[in-house]
């Protein structure tokens, strides 16, 4: 078995999480309400400090979910050009919501409240509205990074002061909170909405719930059937998530260790330069000789699997099924592949 650290959507259910979604309890989640999914956007609920979450197939969905309740046609979203929102989620923002993005180009790692005010405008007849600001936590592409509370507030401020409601990508916000000893409801009072994923450290298969005031959820309802349809018995796929939340959070810590020692492995080895991670998700810039493709092909050969997250940069992230063996065997491997020739 390769050891892959492509990305923390690979794991693969546990058995006792498997055993958790065959014996959920079910409803008609339009109709009367599956208990189980009920349960599980509660919990979400009281965990963000939110009034109600909605629970969803997906981040992406959850994500355009928002973007679609706050921000009206023909407006502009400010984010990070690095965005997951714009990066990854092919165009959704103009194609289903009929907006602009506003990408933000950050001074360093990621947006923070000065590039934003930077990048506004003055109303003008000549150009759309703002209509929202999104922040991401952890950041994926700076490599896991954390947002810090204060620039988190900060951001919430320049929006406040410009009317603008603050969505937060929060797919990793787990990882956030275990690696900054700071609880999810306070990262997610910087936030109006607040997208959670599952299924990525956290282990669940599928599934993301998006959090935030009473009303807003409940229109979110209607984004989601315009977007897909009603959910019908999603406790099966929601049981595996609540499992996720009772025994997967803590441990995290554990992928964050793991993180940091395939990070100091590999260190400057061959000239390459790594983002320090803060969290499970570790970026490696390489040098000209070592271009991304040819590492990423060198390290399958050696039963290591990584991303190729630009021609000269590969991603590697600790999850569920990464043992801290695995992650000193595949840091070393890297190391000895960027030490020799290619
Ligand atoms: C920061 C971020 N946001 C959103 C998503 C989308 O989540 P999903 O894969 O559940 O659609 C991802 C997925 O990797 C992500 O990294």
């Amino acid at each position: 078995m390769p050891i892959d650290l492509r990305s923390d959507t690979v794991t693969k259910p546990t058995p006792g999480m498997r055993a958790a979604m065959a014996n959920a309890d079910v409803g008609d989640d339009e109709r009367d309400g599956d208990p189980t999914t009920l349960k599980l956007q509660a919990r979400v609920a009281a965990l963000l400090g939110k009034d109600d979450a909605l629970f969803f197939p997906s981040g992406v969905m959850a994500n355009q979910a928002a973007v679609w309740c706050h921000a009206p046609r023909a407006t502009e979203i400010l984010l990070d050009v690095n965005a997951h929102v714009i990066e990854g989620e092919i165009a959704g923002a103009a194609a289903l919501s009929g907006v602009q993005v506003h990408p933000v180009e950050p001074r360093g790692l990621f947006m923070t409240a000065s590039d934003l005010a930077a990048a506004m405008l003055p109303p003008s007849r000549y150009r759309a509205a703002y209509s929202l600001v999104c922040v991401e936590n952890t950041h994926n592409s700076a490599g896991g990074k954390i947002v810090p509370l204060d620039d988190l507030r900060a951001i919430r401020q320049v929006a406040a002061a410009n009317g603008l409601p603050v969505h937060m990508d929060g797919a990793r916000l787990w990882n956030a909170s275990v690696a900054s000893g700071v609880s999810l409801a306070e990262i997610a009072e910087t936030a109006d909405t607040v997208m959670v994923a599952f299924s990525k450290g956290l282990g669940a298969p599928i599934g993301a719930a998006l959090a935030g005031p009473r009303d807003l959820i409940e229109h979110a309802w209607t984004a989601r059937k315009l977007f897909g349809g009603a959910m019908r018995q999603s406790g099966i796929v929601a049981a595996g998530a609540l499992f996720a939340l009772d025994r997967h959070i803590d441990r995290l810590a554990d992928d964050h260790e793991n993180a940091r020692a395939i990070a100091d492995l590999v260190g400057t080895a061959g000239g390459a330069n790594v983002v320090a991670p803060d969290t499970n998700i570790v970026m490696v810039d390489l040098p000209p000789s070592h271009p991304a493709a040819n590492v990423v092909a060198a390290a399958k050969e050696r039963g290591v699997l990584v991303a190729e997250w630009t021609p000269t940069r590969i991603r590697m992230v600790t999850h569920l099924d990464v043992s801290a063996e695995d992650a000193e065997r595949a840091g070393s491997i890297i190391r000895s592949i960027l030490l020799s020739p290619m």
